[in-house]
Order: structure tokens, then sequence, then C-alpha cells
């Protein structure tokens, strides 16, 4: 059985092919990084206009890759919610297109439980064999959010971000830094050549009781350095990016094992665009060894946005429910703000 994952919910315009014994046999991502850039972050509007453009070349390149002919794909699988309300529209409109045209049923999938179900896309990790439940940190541009993954279906937030996501923050104090677009990679690569404590960043949300995340002090923090200090040299740039880094980890680290111990599950997955950080991966990995907790990642292509994801999602929900009524009527796009999820 072969499924077809689209992905357009913010600015990559992916589509993949997911085998359902071979497991993922295509897999393109087109990125929009270039057209963002100038602005600093993802511009909703261009987002949607370049979707549009791109669908359908990709879906061509798709098929390619896998050797496979549109008639030969059984279910269609898309992300219909949580993100920028224009992009969505795309993908879903191309989906629900295909899926009528060959008349096949068509799943929507929520592009967070999709994140979680990247680890799935390791070979090592079998779906059949996971216990639940699990916690899922969801960590990218839009969200930071912790899930108790309770079974394929079913997902509840235990503890998500007041403010920013990680990744926005981290994309954030790259503008203000005049780093680059996204600036998650570009600070991670210069955090490594400073000193994280050479500016005095705040130890946030110092209170046990809390488990919330928070990461917009972070950001004020690396402003008001920048004013007092600026204009600041190479060195000392460096020297902010492993900063603001260190807290940032440390926060997500410190709430995350906190909730881990309350909820008494000694299982986690890590996934989104900011698990692809490997000063974040050393920091999980040395606290899971500590506290006997099992730490599991996505492959690397896996992190960021992409189909492969939805693709197996939307097998998964399929293979659970075939006799659900997976109709494209009943397909709808549900937009929220890009930090908040839609759960
Ligand atoms: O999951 P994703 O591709 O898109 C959203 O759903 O938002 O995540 C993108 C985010 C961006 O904020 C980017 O700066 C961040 O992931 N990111 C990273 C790294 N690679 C990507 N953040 C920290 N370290 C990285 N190596
Ligand atoms: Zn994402």
């Amino acid at each position: 059985m072969i499924t077809l994952g689209i992905e357009t919910s913010c600015d990559e315009t992916a589509v993949a092919l997911y085998h359902s014994s071979k497991g993922i046999i295509s897999n393109i991502v087109s990125s929009q990084i270039k057209e963002h850039a100038p602005y600093g972050g993802v511009v909703p509007e261009i987002a949607a206009r370049k979707h549009l453009e791109n669908i359908q070349i990709v879906f061509e390149q798709a098929l390619n890759m896998a050797q496979v002919k549109t008639s030969d794909i059984d279910l269609v699988s898309v992300t219909s919610k949580p993100g920028l309300m224009g992009a969505l529209l795309v993908g879903v409109n191309f989906a629900k297109g295909l899926a009528y045209g060959l008349k096949k049923p068509i799943v929507p999938v929520n592009h967070l439980q999709a994140h979680v179900f990247s680890i799935f896309l390791d070979d090592k990790i079998n779906i059949e064999n996971v216990s639940f439940p699990f916690l899922a940190l969801v960590i990218s541009g839009g969200h930071t959010s912790l899930y108790k993954i309770k079974s394929i279906e079913e997902f509840e937030v235990v503890t998500q971000t007041l403010d920013d996501a990680i990744g926005e923050a981290y994309d954030k104090v790259a503008k203000i830094c005049k780093l680059g677009y996204p600036g998650g990679p570009i600070i991670e690569k210069l955090a490594r050549e400073g000193k994280h404590d050479y500016f005095n960043f705040p130890k946030l949300m110092a209170d046990k009781s809390q488990v919330n995340f928070s990461f917009s002090g972070l950001k004020t923090a690396a402003l008001q350095f920048l004013k007092k200090n600026s204009p600041l040299s190479d060195e000392e740039i460096c020297h902010l990016c492993a900063g603001f880094q260190t807290s940032a980890i440390d926060l997500l680290l410190r709430k995350t094992f906190a909730v881990m111990k309350r909820e008494n599950i000694q299982k986690l997955a890590i996934v989104g665009g900011v698990s692809a950080n490997s000063y974040l991966r050393n920091k999980f990995k040395e606290e899971g060894k500590n506290t006997n907790t099992e730490i599991m990642f996505p492959l690397m292509p896996y992190t960021t946005d992409n189909a492969a994801m939805v693709a197996c999602l939307g097998y998964h929900l399929y293979k659970k429910s075939p006799s659900a009524k997976w109709n494209i009527d009943e397909v709808r796009v549900l937009a929220t703000k890009r930090r908040r999820d839609g759960y």
C-alpha cells in the first residue's frame, strides 16, 4: 500500500511516499528559506504563493524518485492543522483534488502529531513495539509543547510555552544580531566559539513548581546586552549566542525532566526543527543517562518540516481505523497562530 504525504503548513513545500512494507520510498522538501530570509521570519502571504508555485513540481519529483505513477497511490495524507491559513489551504486543496480524482481515501493529520511520528521513520524504532504512554517534546519555530502520547491517536498537552516558541526565540535573537535566517543553526554554530557566562543571561522560571516554558525574557535580555554593549565584536556575538543557547536549553531540560518525574514516565521523544541542535541532543542524552530515561530523536532529515512524517502518520491512522469515514468533505483547514498549537 502506498501513502502520499503532503505538507505545506509553513515554509516548506514537501511531498513524500510511504510504502507499507518498505517505509519511505521518496521524500522531497522544497524550502522557501531564501524567500523569507530578508524578513528574518516567515511571511504568510509569500509562503502561500510559493506553495502554489511549487506543489505540482514537488509532487512530480516525489513520484519520479520512487518510480511510481499517480494511479499507484492508495491513500492521501495531508497536514490540515495547525499552521498558516493560506499555506495549509494549498496543500489541503491539492490533496483533496487528488483524492477525488483517484477515488482514494484522504486522511487529514495534525502537524504536531506528525512531528512526533518522525521518530518512527528510523528503522531502529519499530512502531509496532512501542509502549505507551511516553512524553514528546515538540520544539520548532511555532511550538514548544510537551505532550503525553497515550496511543497513536491520543495526545494530551502537559505543558507548553507561555509566550515565544524556542525556535522563534532563536530566530528573533539571530534577527536582532543581524545573523541571518533561520537563526537556530547559525546560533548553534557561533555558540560553539563563545563563553556561555560572558553575558549574564537570567536563569528563567526558577520556581520549581512552575512547569511552563517561557522564552521571551531571553530575547529581551539579548536585546538589552546588544544595546548596552553595541557594537559587539565577532567574539562577543559568539558569547551572546552561547549565553542565550545555554539558558534556553537549560530551561527546556529542567522543566521537561521535572514533568517526567511528576508523571513517572521514563521515555521521551524530542522532535521538531530545534531537535536538530547537537548541544541540546547532548544535554538531554546526558540527563537521560543520569535519570535512566530513554531519549528518542528523529533522524536529522526528519527534524525540520517534511512530508515523510505526514505520510507515516496518515498510513497508521488509516490502518488503525480503515472503516472510519475518511472522506473529502470532512477535511478542513484549521489555522492557528503559529505559536499556539491546535490541541
Ligand atoms: O519544525 P520546523 O522546521 O518548522 C516549524 O514547524 O516551525 O522548525 C523550524 C525551527 C526554526 O525556528 C529554526 O531556527 C529551528 O527550527 N532550528 C534550530 C536548528 N535547526 C533548525 N534551532 C536550533 N538549533 C538548530 N540546529
Ligand atoms: Zn513543524
